[in-house]
């Protein structure tokens, strides 16, 4: 296989990538001059692998983010829902990221408040192993439940992108997403809302009068979900949309 960056360009665009120059690149990169190595990571991108799990890491909010191989691998489009949760976190806050996966919105919590404490969970032990080996205090389990009580009622922003694919269309997603990723990073049963719902009611255990939560959704979930955020007390309802004008997340804040 020729290595020079055309050849692989052109490779990679004739195997369908939408980035092939900039992919190109990454991949040269990681092979740090090493032919052997470059043609076992071509062959690995080439089968659909993410280029994340390949090279290691995914640029997110401008950080360096480690992501080992089976870990979900973080959107550019969940940015917006990152920096929104920043804003919300004041200084010396205290802030929860649900289904963290490798930590990339806990991370971003962390290096723009750094002295503001962050905790994470997810129900995956890599992910949980990769959000640590990220700097963050991650913990293993359901949602909110391994967090400590002694947070009841003291968090100022519970942000997370929690799967909220509805079952049905799950084998809509892409075919590489589909074939690498768990479906366990999306399924958000029979609508899509399970999970959402959850996280709205045990939300309001965690946060402090005025919380903000910040949750990633797909459209529709926004006035599915009105109700039961009304009924739970939360207030100020707005509704988050991506540079293409997509409807992406909610905000919300309690009382
Ligand atoms: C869509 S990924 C988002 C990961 C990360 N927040 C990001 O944006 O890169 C969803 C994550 O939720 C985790 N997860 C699924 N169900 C969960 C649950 N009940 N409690 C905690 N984590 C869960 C999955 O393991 C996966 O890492």
């Amino acid at each position: 296989m020729g290595h020079d960056a055309a050849t692989l360009a052109a490779l990679l665009s004739g195997a369908g990538f939408i980035a092939p120059e900039e992919e190109t690149a990454e991949l040269l990169k990681c092979a740090a001059g090493d032919p052997q190595l470059l043609d076992s990571l071509i062959a690995r991108r080439l089968t659909g692998e993410p280029l994340a799990w390949i090279t290691g890491s995914i640029s997110f909010c401008n950080l360096e983010i480690r992501v080992d191989p089976g870990v979900y691998v973080p959107r550019w489009h969940s940015e917006a829902l990152a920096r929104g949760a920043v804003v919300r976190l004041p200084p010396k806050g205290t802030a929860v990221d649900l289904c963290t996966g490798s930590g990339a919105i806990a991370r971003t919590l962390m290096s723009r408040r750094p002295a503001a404490r962050v905790v994470a969970s997810d129900i995956e032990e890599r992910a949980v192993a990769c959000a640590k080996a990220n700097g963050v205090e991650a913990y293993l389990g359901d949602l909110f439940a391994p967090f400590p009580p002694t947070l009841e009622g003291r968090v100022d922003v519970v942000v997370g992108v929690v799967p909220y694919v509805p079952t049905p269309e799950l084998p809509l997603l892409q075919r590489d997403t589909f074939a690498f990723e768990s479906p366990l990073a999306y399924d958000g049963g029979p609508d899509g809302t399970e999970i959402l719902r959850r996280v709205l009611a045990d939300a309001k255990r965690f946060l402090c009068p005025g919380g903000a939560l910040l949750l990633e959704l797909g459209g529709g979930q926004d006035r599915a979900l009105r109700s039961d955020l009304a009924r739970l007390g939360y207030t100020d309802v707005s509704v988050l949309h991506d540079e293409e004008g997509d409807v992406r997340g909610i905000e919300a804040t309690l009382g």
